[in-house]
Protein backbone atom coordinates (compact mmCIF):
# COMPACT_ATOMS: atom_id res chain seq x y z
CA UNK A 1 0.00 0.00 0.00
CA UNK A 2 2.97 2.30 0.93
CA UNK A 3 4.82 1.96 -1.97
CA UNK A 4 1.90 2.02 -4.49
CA UNK A 5 1.61 5.56 -2.75
CA UNK A 6 5.10 6.26 -3.04
CA UNK A 7 4.93 5.17 -7.05
CA UNK A 8 1.77 8.06 -7.43
CA UNK A 9 3.72 10.44 -5.72
CA UNK A 10 7.01 9.92 -7.99
CA UNK A 11 4.75 9.50 -11.14
CA UNK A 12 2.95 12.98 -10.61
CA UNK A 13 6.30 14.86 -9.62
CA UNK A 14 7.93 13.39 -12.85
CA UNK A 15 5.29 14.24 -15.14
CA UNK A 16 5.31 18.11 -13.37
CA UNK A 17 8.75 18.19 -13.52
CA UNK A 18 8.44 17.27 -17.26
CA UNK A 19 6.09 19.66 -18.12
CA UNK A 20 8.01 23.17 -15.83
CA UNK A 21 11.09 21.95 -17.89
CA UNK A 22 8.92 21.91 -21.48
CA UNK A 23 7.25 25.37 -20.59
CA UNK A 24 10.86 26.97 -19.69
CA UNK A 25 12.31 25.77 -22.97
CA UNK A 26 9.52 27.37 -25.09
CA UNK A 27 9.64 30.54 -22.95
CA UNK A 28 12.73 32.21 -23.72
CA UNK A 29 11.95 32.61 -27.66
CA UNK A 30 9.83 35.71 -27.59
CA UNK A 31 10.19 37.52 -30.86
CA UNK A 32 9.25 34.77 -32.67
CA UNK A 33 5.68 34.75 -31.66
CA UNK A 34 5.49 37.53 -29.49
CA UNK A 35 5.13 40.66 -31.21
CA UNK A 36 7.45 42.96 -29.85
CA UNK A 37 7.16 46.29 -31.99
CA UNK A 38 8.30 45.44 -35.52
CA UNK A 39 9.98 48.25 -35.95
CA UNK A 40 12.44 47.85 -33.61
CA UNK A 41 12.98 43.41 -34.06
CA UNK A 42 16.07 43.83 -36.68
CA UNK A 43 17.41 46.19 -34.70
CA UNK A 44 17.11 44.20 -31.66
CA UNK A 45 18.69 40.90 -33.01
CA UNK A 46 20.87 42.72 -34.56
CA UNK A 47 22.55 44.00 -30.88
CA UNK A 48 22.33 40.55 -29.90
CA UNK A 49 23.90 38.63 -32.78
CA UNK A 50 26.01 41.52 -34.89
CA UNK A 51 26.87 44.34 -32.70
CA UNK A 52 29.74 42.92 -30.64
CA UNK A 53 31.88 43.02 -34.04
CA UNK A 54 29.69 45.55 -36.15
CA UNK A 55 29.04 48.23 -33.57
CA UNK A 56 25.92 48.95 -31.84
CA UNK A 57 25.27 51.69 -34.32
CA UNK A 58 27.06 50.17 -37.30
CA UNK A 59 29.34 51.95 -36.75
CA UNK A 60 32.03 48.72 -37.23
CA UNK A 61 34.77 47.32 -34.93
CA UNK A 62 36.32 43.79 -35.36
CA UNK A 63 33.97 43.60 -38.38
CA UNK A 64 33.41 46.47 -40.91
CA UNK A 65 30.89 49.58 -40.58
CA UNK A 66 27.56 48.34 -41.71
CA UNK A 67 25.89 52.05 -41.73
CA UNK A 68 26.28 52.32 -45.67
CA UNK A 69 26.16 48.83 -46.19
CA UNK A 70 23.37 48.70 -48.90
CA UNK A 71 24.94 50.82 -51.36
CA UNK A 72 27.49 48.24 -51.51
CA UNK A 73 25.45 44.79 -51.51
CA UNK A 74 21.52 43.39 -51.68
CA UNK A 75 19.92 41.94 -48.73
CA UNK A 76 20.49 39.25 -50.87
CA UNK A 77 24.13 39.56 -50.75
CA UNK A 78 23.89 40.23 -47.13
CA UNK A 79 21.59 37.03 -46.52
CA UNK A 80 24.50 34.79 -47.90
CA UNK A 81 27.15 36.54 -45.69
CA UNK A 82 24.73 35.99 -42.62
CA UNK A 83 24.57 32.17 -43.66
CA UNK A 84 27.76 31.55 -44.53
CA UNK A 85 29.91 33.78 -43.05
CA UNK A 86 32.72 35.99 -44.14
CA UNK A 87 36.13 35.96 -43.25
CA UNK A 88 36.43 36.16 -39.38
CA UNK A 89 32.47 36.47 -39.11
CA UNK A 90 30.87 33.09 -38.32
CA UNK A 91 28.42 31.64 -40.51
CA UNK A 92 24.67 31.17 -39.51
CA UNK A 93 24.55 33.82 -36.38
CA UNK A 94 20.83 34.09 -37.74
CA UNK A 95 18.25 31.71 -39.60
CA UNK A 96 15.81 31.60 -41.79
CA UNK A 97 13.19 34.38 -41.02
CA UNK A 98 15.22 36.62 -38.89
CA UNK A 99 18.52 36.42 -40.94
CA UNK A 100 15.86 37.43 -44.27
CA UNK A 101 15.14 40.52 -41.70
CA UNK A 102 17.91 41.55 -40.65
CA UNK A 103 19.40 41.27 -44.52
CA UNK A 104 16.75 43.32 -45.58
CA UNK A 105 17.02 46.20 -42.72
CA UNK A 106 20.85 46.26 -43.51
CA UNK A 107 20.17 46.88 -47.13
CA UNK A 108 18.06 49.88 -46.09
CA UNK A 109 20.87 51.52 -45.01
CA UNK A 110 22.64 54.01 -47.53
C1 LIG B 1 32.74 37.55 -34.66
C2 LIG B 1 32.56 38.85 -35.23
C3 LIG B 1 31.40 39.08 -36.16
C4 LIG B 1 30.07 38.91 -35.90
C5 LIG B 1 29.43 38.40 -34.61
C6 LIG B 1 29.37 39.32 -37.08
N1 LIG B 1 30.24 39.72 -38.04
FE1 LIG B 1 29.75 40.39 -39.90
N2 LIG B 1 31.74 40.48 -40.36
C7 LIG B 1 32.78 40.25 -39.50
C8 LIG B 1 34.03 40.44 -40.20
C9 LIG B 1 35.42 40.28 -39.61
C10 LIG B 1 33.70 40.77 -41.53
C11 LIG B 1 34.64 41.06 -42.69
C12 LIG B 1 34.93 39.75 -43.39
C13 LIG B 1 35.85 39.93 -44.58
O1 LIG B 1 35.55 40.77 -45.43
O2 LIG B 1 36.84 39.22 -44.63
C14 LIG B 1 32.24 40.80 -41.59
C15 LIG B 1 31.51 41.11 -42.73
C16 LIG B 1 30.16 41.27 -42.77
C17 LIG B 1 29.42 41.71 -43.94
C18 LIG B 1 30.00 42.04 -45.30
C19 LIG B 1 30.52 43.44 -45.29
C20 LIG B 1 31.16 43.80 -46.60
O3 LIG B 1 31.45 44.99 -46.77
O4 LIG B 1 31.35 42.92 -47.44
C21 LIG B 1 28.10 41.77 -43.59
C22 LIG B 1 26.93 42.18 -44.46
C23 LIG B 1 28.03 41.36 -42.21
N3 LIG B 1 29.28 41.07 -41.74
C24 LIG B 1 26.86 41.29 -41.49
C25 LIG B 1 26.77 40.73 -40.23
C26 LIG B 1 25.52 40.46 -39.56
C27 LIG B 1 24.15 40.78 -40.13
C28 LIG B 1 25.83 39.89 -38.37
C29 LIG B 1 24.86 39.35 -37.32
C30 LIG B 1 23.98 38.30 -37.79
C31 LIG B 1 27.28 39.82 -38.27
N4 LIG B 1 27.80 40.33 -39.42
C32 LIG B 1 27.99 39.31 -37.20
C33 LIG B 1 32.67 39.89 -38.17
C34 LIG B 1 31.50 39.59 -37.52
Amino acid sequence: MKKKLLALLMGTSLVLAACGGNDEAEEPKEGTETTTADAGEEAKLFNNKCSSCHGQNLEGGVGPALNKIGADLSQADIEKVIHEGKGAMPPGLLEGEEATKVASWLAAKK
